[in-house]
């Protein structure tokens, strides 16, 4: 076993939005293809592929028809293996969407399962009565809002959907359920595929009597639907750990895969996501940095729970955007973005970064006619729209920013003549420079991928931390310049880069800028 994803940096490609070789506004396989250069040039070890499979796309392939086809709007399977293929040329490990909490109502087994209630898959999905007095069988609700539960009129009994009422769960309980969903694993890991990203895996199993969630007297009308309760009895019940321990068995058939899982919990129930004696999740994904405020005190706080409470031989990991989520650059600004992006990639762990955040693309704005996406749809005013974190990759100050001959599915950002891949690319000073140089210090420096990590607490608007025994980085959350009081060790060290400039060179400086980032390198103790 390599491990080979403790050193890796993940890139998470959003396919719909990368690029689009056949001009119908939406990306594909060969644009991924075409692409793999710059992703080797960039830096990235790996990429995970956001789903790509059949699907009706009314939750744009989180709503999975047929878990073994590729869907026609990204391509075929002969263009999915000379992707595959020539990604592993180049070096590239390849990670695919795994959707198992649920799947489309247009998938062959719902098929059969709505069909009739002696139907030999009803037991695949989650039927129930209605209520004793009549209505839904409990107070769960869907994470798009409204009843997570949608009465059958033909069978008389309700089916459960933990998000939209074409996304029917899946019974995890059922065995036959599991085993057709392990096949589905060695299915696309009989191609070469490196490992798999989990949805929702925190979902999988629900309690078992189906009692009602206890309300969250927090919730403010403000909130998305979902947080009026707590989501005690609908997700992260014991036997999801069971579950995934029968997934890491079938993982574990074939040599160096590797599972991460998407889970949204507090550290402490995060971390029983790598399972009894690690048994469990590779990575349970640690979303801590999207969901924590970006505050010096904040985040040394959150790194410091996290890392003590990564269990003994668990490996950890950190993301700081994704295809649900506010990007970065829109939650912090540009140039604090700078600063993230040098604490993504020295934080001890593997990093996932997500398209177009090394170009810095922040918001965009999606006229009220151009919403896709079915939670802004369900929910306006409760909930971000997560198209403004799914628009297409810009390659270029050609029309559409090099994405699409046409007009793109979803716009691009007002800026998009100069943040632009090309445009950056010869600028050194860029934010696709910087993210280059940190990705390519991370292979040069051992210090950086496998060092310890050890916190410096400088306090006020500074994060702090020594990689390994010659590396520290220093990071100003703030705007605002700050003194840098620095141990004597450090004293003599030379800065390999700073966050703004991307550059590097010099002695340690007395004061850090706002919104810088230094790393640096010294002589270790003892030497
Ligand atoms: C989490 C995915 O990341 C999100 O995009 C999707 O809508 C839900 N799971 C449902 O599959």
């Amino acid at each position: 076993m390599t491990q080979w994803w403790r050193d890796a940096a993940i890139y998470q490609i959003y396919p719909r939005s990368f690029q689009d070789t056949n001009g119908d506004g939406i990306g594909d396989l060969e644009g991924i293809r075409q692409r793999l250069t710059y992703l080797r040039e960039l830096g990235a070890d790996a990429v995970w592929l956001s789903p790509i499979f059949q699907s009706p796309m009314k939750d744009f392939g989180y709503d999975i028809s047929d878990y073994r086809a590729i869907d026609p709007l990204f391509g075929d399977m002969a263009q999915f293996d000379a992707l595959l293929a020539q990604a592993h040329d180049a070096g590239l490990k390849f990670l695919l969407d795994f959707v198992p909490n649920h799947s489309s109502d247009q998938h062959a087994w719902f098929a059969e399962s709505r069909s009739s209630r002696d139907n030999p898959k009803r037991d695949w999905y989650i039927w129930k009565d209605p209520a004793p007095g009549g209505g839904p069988p409990n107070n769960w609700i869907s994470n798009f809002g409204g009843s997570a539960w949608e009465w059958d009129e033909a069978t008389g009994q309700y089916y459960y959907h933990a998000f939209l009422t074409s996304q029917p769960d899946l019974n995890w309980r059922n065995p036959e359920v599991r085993e057709a969903m392990h096949d589905v694993l060695r299915f696309w890991m009989d191609k070469g595929v490196d490992g798999f990203r989990i949805d929702v895996v925190w979902h999988l199993a629900k309690d078992t009597a189906f009692r009602d969630n206890p309300p969250d007297p927090a919730w403010k009308p403000t909130q998305p639907e979902i947080d009026r309760n707590l989501q005690k009895y609908s997700a992260d019940q014991p036997f999801v750990h069971e579950i995934i321990e029968e997934l890491r068995d079938v993982i574990d058939e074939y040599p160096d895969r590797l599972l991460i899982g998407e889970i949204y919990l507090p550290i402490n129930r995060l971390v029983d996501y790598y399972g009894r004696g690690n048994e469990g999740l590779h990575l349970p994904f640690n979303f801590q940095l999207i969901t924590s405020p970006w505050r010096a005190d904040a985040i040394r706080e959150l790194i410091a729970e996290y890392e003590a409470a990564i269990p003994q031989g668990g490996w950890p990991n950190w993301v700081l955007s994704n295809h649900d989520q506010p990007r970065i650059a829109k939650r912090v600004g540009l140039a604090q973005a700078r600063v993230a992006a040098m604490m993504l990639l020295t934080l001890r762990g593997t990093p996932t970064l997500y398209y177009g955040d090394e170009i810095g693309i922040g918001d965009v704005h999606i006229p009220p006619d151009r919403i896709q996406d079915p939670w802004a749809k369900n929910e306006p005013d409760a909930s971000f729209n997560r198209d403004k974190a799914r628009t297409p990759m810009q390659w270029s100050a050609d029309a559409h920013a090099g994405f699409s001959e046409t007009e793109p599915w979803l716009p691009v950002t007002d800026d998009h003549q100069t943040r632009n891949v090309a445009h950056q690319q010869g600028d050194a000073g860029s934010m696709l420079a910087l993210h280059r140089t940190l990705l390519s210090l991370r292979k040069q420096r051992e210090d950086l991928r496998r060092g310890d990590y050890r916190a410096l607490d400088l306090g006020g608007p500074l994060v702090a931390y020594l990689r390994g025994d010659t590396t520290a980085v220093v990071l100003n959350l703030s705007s605002d310049r700050a003194k840098l009081d620095l141990p004597e060790e450090w004293q003599g060290g030379e800065v390999l880069l700073k966050a703004s400039t991307g550059e590097g060179g010099g002695p340690v400086p007395g004061s850090i800028e706002g919104d810088e980032g230094l790393i640096i390198a010294f002589r270790g103790a003892g030497e």
